[in-house]
């Protein structure tokens, strides 16, 4: 079938998809964004996460299929051209990065919480990451990234 999606502000036409194929390979083998990061393929880990009508999801847990004629944002999608989100900027800062595997699932997930909280607690930034599985920093650098890219985008960055 053919898959017809908004991706990042384009229409976008994937043709041949399969039923049974994922919001997740769609994007990444058939649109050639690979920036979604597919890591358990099982809705556990987070790294898939995108936005779908403005909701984040688990790209590997939407068929393809599902997606037609809506409105998709991957982390690919945060900022027009090169830039950087202030999100992504502060997780360089804070070192919150080291296989990379996780992050740009809560680079979207921090997007997303920002937009609804932007002062979050620490309570509440651990609930809305909670859904995102880091194996290696430990989880304290992405609390301060967090907390950094709140304070950047609130004006109140030294
Ligand atoms: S790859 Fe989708 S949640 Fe892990
Ligand atoms: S930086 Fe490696 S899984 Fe998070």
């Amino acid at each position: 079938m053919r898959v017809t999606a908004i991706v990042n502000g384009q229409t976008r036409h994937a043709d041949d998809v399969w039923e049974g194929e994922s919001l997740l390979y769609l994007l990444r083998e058939r649109l050639g964004l690979p920036g979604s990061k597919n890591a358990c393929e099982q809705g556990e880990c987070g790294s898939c996460t995108v936005y779908l009508d403005g909701v984040p999801v688990c790209a590997c847990l939407v068929a393809a299929g599902q997606a037609a004629g809506r409105d998709i944002v991957t982390v690919e999608g945060l900022t027009p051209g090169d830039d950087l989100h202030p999100v992504q900027q502060a997780f360089l800062r804070t070192s919150a990065i080291q296989c990379g595997f996780c992050t740009p699932g809560l680079i979207v997930a921090v997007h997303d919480l920002l937009s609804r909280i932007p002062h979050p607690t620490d309570p509440q930034i651990r609930e809305a990451l909670a859904g995102n599985l880091c194996r290696c920093t430990g989880y304290e650098a992405i609390l301060a990234a967090v907390r950094l890219a709140a304070r950047e985008m609130n004006g109140e960055a030294e």
